[in-house]
């Protein structure tokens, strides 16, 4: 076992800090292996009483410390290599501290580091402390003032929060800036950001008719990518005025886009700094969920601005209060800029295959976490994804209305605080008259609830009853929204005229009691019931529907985002059946219902391309997972795939025939049309992929060779990847020689190999390492082949113990130059209660190695403790 075991830490010992920084001036001469970094701060002690200050600092060579001008010697502060502690200090001074960082060796790009020719930092959480030993924590916000100095030729560029005071030319071919950021912040939103970098401007007027210079900054030549990053931003800054009567507070706002960044993107102070991924895009290179992604995180980021940079976090317990909120704010900005129900089905879909399999491994925790050892290991789906499910109940629960009530009296109330989430939920209570102590438990809870649904009917006095029982994790019972409708054999809705609960908006009742019986009356006959609609609370539901009723719904439910659901249930509980049939040696059979109600998808003439599209799909091999305990792996391939080819067989006549009514587009745009034309022709040729007739390769070929777009051209390169014919490798060949300069586009290739289905995967993911488009230091690389590789279950999990003998090995080189990459793949060890004994046993002795390992990171050691020790 490893040799010193992190410490945890709790929230229920947080205390306020002794010291505020009033003001810091920083100044960095920069060095490619040497930056200086000079820091002046005016602080002042909070109590009377005689307390050192303890400053934070890693990484850091100290070169002198002076308080109030008189330098001091070494014997007059103590030094660890964590810290940095000065007693005796009095109640006001300043403080000036001068040390070195080396940028270049900086390959966990946490702090200031070297991406590309290009410096930058990333400080969120705990990155400042690799600048200079400062007090790094959410709850102390200074007012920030930043000299750049560097060399002009190599760094023509200098940037860092807030507005351009000054800027001009030294002597020997150096120059510097000067940046003031009026707004008081905690460190985790510093930046800087110094380079030779290409420039795309744009200006945005608020509201109150204040004139917004913006500007995104690329390696030279990818301006043009740039645009839909742009116009996604001024967007992002119209939609938070008309939703949320948020408008943007300084002159100038700006996002750089880098390569070497170990998340999304930044929303570092009036200065973001963006993996490429999310900003560079076009249609010869970027997906339509690329598309989709950058707008996205433009969204994220931009909205962080009120929620979370002017209210903060006053400690990282309460991270979802800015991080759920936040996303709860890009998807309702996509959901009102594109398709709501298709983002809605995006959204649910990405909560399921990431959030409840965390929510149901040992590394569970609640959106708002009682202790941890790594905080970087807590920027979770739970944290984010979760943490929006929990806010959008609030929305559901208070209307749309009253949540804009909410917002405008927590913005009112906390502008310019450090808070917790409990201030958050107050401010949505006390603006609505509601109590929402109740609602609370789902911040301190763990677990996918269940919510198991009995139906009775009885004719005799025309009524319909629902008894819903909650199973929950510790037993502590949650209020949940439920949004519901009747239909009767018509598919009409009926009225709802309903005892048992409280009923909000006159559709959604409040289930608040671990047993609730909900009586509905005049109910001529026996209905058929839509439940959770529009996903409206983050449960899974334990109710058998028959299988007409569920083919019903698929047909029939006015909330498109549940004749979606249905048909996800559906394929579910036939992937189930056929698991049975294996598992007790029966042949295996598709019952020509389903067969009937897929094919009636296929040919509903109403229903919208992309909708079509989603409800052609079947359940992945993640969710199937999900649903099954002791899994080996082969059978979940087996029962699938002997569903898929069922339908591509049976239906392939329709298939055809749909796919070649359909013309494709001939400009390229990214509207909702456009985009299900494109989704729904290639869904149907990944059906046909199903098919044993080769004929159907040369179609899928000739796809790829004729694509006008990165969509289409990728969507057939996946297909023919999972394909045993001599295509594969020329298509794989083609794609490769045609975008190897692109990174990005790289990404993809990379990502198609890994994930893919046909033997010799790891070998060639082995390959593929020592590939001069490869490098180790770039996360999207590694996460997009080793990563790749992890997320594919049938190598991961191959009998030889191949696949998790070549992760673990992964895991523990990386850990060596960044543990936050690192832990991100030594995720792939979640399923490990799940798995079979034999699967386990492999999966615990390759743990037990990467536990064995000296100086293992607290990254990787909380993960991979928290999965080895924990099983359920
Ligand atoms: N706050 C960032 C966001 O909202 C998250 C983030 C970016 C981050 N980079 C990071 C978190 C590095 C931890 C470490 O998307
Ligand atoms: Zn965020």
């Amino acid at each position: 076992m490893s040799p010193t075991i992190p410490k945890t830490i709790y929230l229920k010992d947080y205390e306020a800090p002794l010291f505020d920084i009033l003001t810091v001036h920083l100044t960095f001469l920069l060095h490619e292996t040497a930056t200086q970094v000079t820091s002046r701060m005016e602080i002042k002690k909070r109590t009377p009483r005689n307390v050192p200050l303890v400053l934070e600092g890693e990484h850091l060579i100290l070169e002198h410390v002076k308080l109030d001008g008189v330098l001091l010697h070494e014997t007059q502060y103590e030094q660890t290599n964590q810290t940095l502690t000065l007693h005796n200090v009095p109640q006001n001074f300043t403080l000036e501290i001068r040390n070195s960082i080396n940028p270049t060796e900086n390959k966990a790009l946490d702090g200031l580091y070297l991406s590309s020719d290009i410096f930058c930092t990333q400080n969120e959480p705990e990155g400042f402390r690799r600048i200079t030993y400062y007090i790094d924590r959410p709850d102390v916000m200074s007012v920030f003032t930043t000299k750049i100095i560097a060399p002009k030729a190599p760094l023509p560029v200098l940037l860092s929060n807030g507005n351009l005071i000054e800027a001009g030319l030294l002597d020997d071919g150096y120059h510097y800036a000067l940046w003031h950021d009026p707004f008081p912040k905690p460190s985790y939103l510093y930046a800087l950001v110094a380079g030779d970098l290409g420039l795309v401007q744009d200006s945005f007027t608020t509201r109150s008719g204040r004139v917004v210079d913006l500007r995104i900054y690329c390696d030279h030549g990818n301006e043009p990518q740039c645009l839909h990053a742009m116009h996604s931003l001024k967007s992002s800054m119209r939609w938070d005025e008309t939703r949320f009567d948020r408008e943007y507070d300084l002159d100038i706002y700006m996002i750089v886009a880098v390569d070497a960044f170990n998340m999304g993107a930044m929303e570092n102070k009036g200065l973001n700094i963006f993996n490429a991924h999310y900003v560079l895009a076009d249609s010869q290179t970027a997906t339509d969920k690329d598309f989709l992604g950058i707008e996205s995180v433009i969204g994220h980021e931009y909205f962080h601005n009120w929620t979370g940079n002017r209210i903060t976090c006053r400690d990282w317990f309460q991270l979802t209060l800015k991080e759920g909120l936040t996303v709860f704010r890009d998807q309702s900005f996509s959901s009102d800029l594109n398709d709501a129900v298709l983002q809605r089905i995006d959204d649910v879909s990405a909560l399921r295959s990431r959030q409840f399999v965390e929510d149901a491994s040992a590394t569970a925790h609640p959106i708002k976490p009682e202790s941890y050892m790594q905080i970087n290991n807590f920027y979770t789906a739970t944290i984010y994804e979760k943490g929006a499910e929990v806010i959008r109940m609030i929305e559901t629960i208070l209307g749309r209305e009253g949540f804009k009530k909410g917002m405008d009296l927590y913005f009112a109330t906390f502008d310019g605080q450090a808070i917790t989430t409990e201030d958050f939920v107050w401010a949505m209570g006390e603006a609505n008259g509601v109590d929402l102590s109740a609602f609370s438990i789902w911040y301190a809870q763990h677990g996918t609830p269940q919510l198991e649904i009995q139906t009775a009917y009885e004719k005799a006095s025309q009524t319909f009853t629902i008894t819903f029982t909650q199973h929950v994790k510790e037993d502590k019972v949650l209020v949940i929204p439920q949004k519901i409708a009747l239909f009767d054999a018509h598919a009409h809705a009926l009225a709802l005229d309903i005892q048992g609960a409280v009923c909000l908006h006159g559709d959604t009742l409040l289930i608040e009691h671990k047993t609730q019986t909900v009586t509905f009356r005049n109910i001529p006959s026996p209905p058929v019931v839509s439940i959770n609609r529009h996903f409206c609370a983050p449960i899974k539901l334990r109710f058998d529907q028959d299988d007409n009723e569920l083919a019903f719904l698929m047909a029939h439910d006015t909330d498109a985002f549940n004749r979606f659901e249905s048909s996800q249930a559906y394929a579910m509980k036939i992937l189930k059946n056929l698991l049975a049939a294996h598992q007790n040696a029966q042949p295996l059979a598709v019952p020509q219902a389903f067969t009937d109600a897929f094919k009636s998808v296929l040919l509903d003439a109403r229903l919208g391309f992309a909708l079509k599209a989603k409800m052609l799909e079947i359940p992945s091999i993640e969710l199937l997972m999900q649903e099954c305990s002791d899994i080996l792996i082969e059978p979940l391939y087996e029962v699938r795939n002997f569903l898929l080819s069922h339908l591509a067989h049976t239906l392939q006549t329709q298939l055809v025939t749909l796919y070649e009514s359909i013309p494709d587009g001939t400009t390229y745009e990214i509207t909702p049309q456009a985009m299900g034309v494109r989704a729904l022709k290639n869904k149907l040729y990944e059906l046909l992929s199903k098919h044993t007739n080769p004929s159907f390769h040369v179609r899928f070929f000739t796809r790829y060779n004729e694509a006008t777009n990165m969509t289409d051209r990728f969507a057939m390169l996946k297909i023919l990847s999972n394909l045993d014919t001599p295509l594969r490798l020329e298509t794989q060949e083609d794609f490769y020689t045609r975008y190897k300069h692109n990174t990005l586009v790289m990404n993809k290739y990379l990502s198609a190999i890994a994930s893919s289905e046909l033997e010799g995967t790891l070998d060639r993911v082995k390959t593929l390492q020592s590939d001069p488009i490869y490098d180790n230091i770039v996360p999207n690389l590694v996460r997009a082949l080793v990563g790749g590789f992890a997320k594919n279950p049938r190598f991961f999990h191959a009998k030889d113990g191949s696949g998790s003998r070549f992760i673990s090995e992964k895991i523990i080189s990386i850990d060596l130059f960044n543990p936050q990459l690192a832990s991100g793949l030594a995720g792939a060890f979640k399923s490990y209660p799940k798995m079979h004994p034999t699967l386990q046993a492999r999966m615990k002795t390759k743990m037990e190695e990467i536990l064995a390992v000296e100086n293992l990171s607290s990254n990787v050691y909380e993960i991979i403790s928290k999965i080895l020790n924990n099983q359920s």
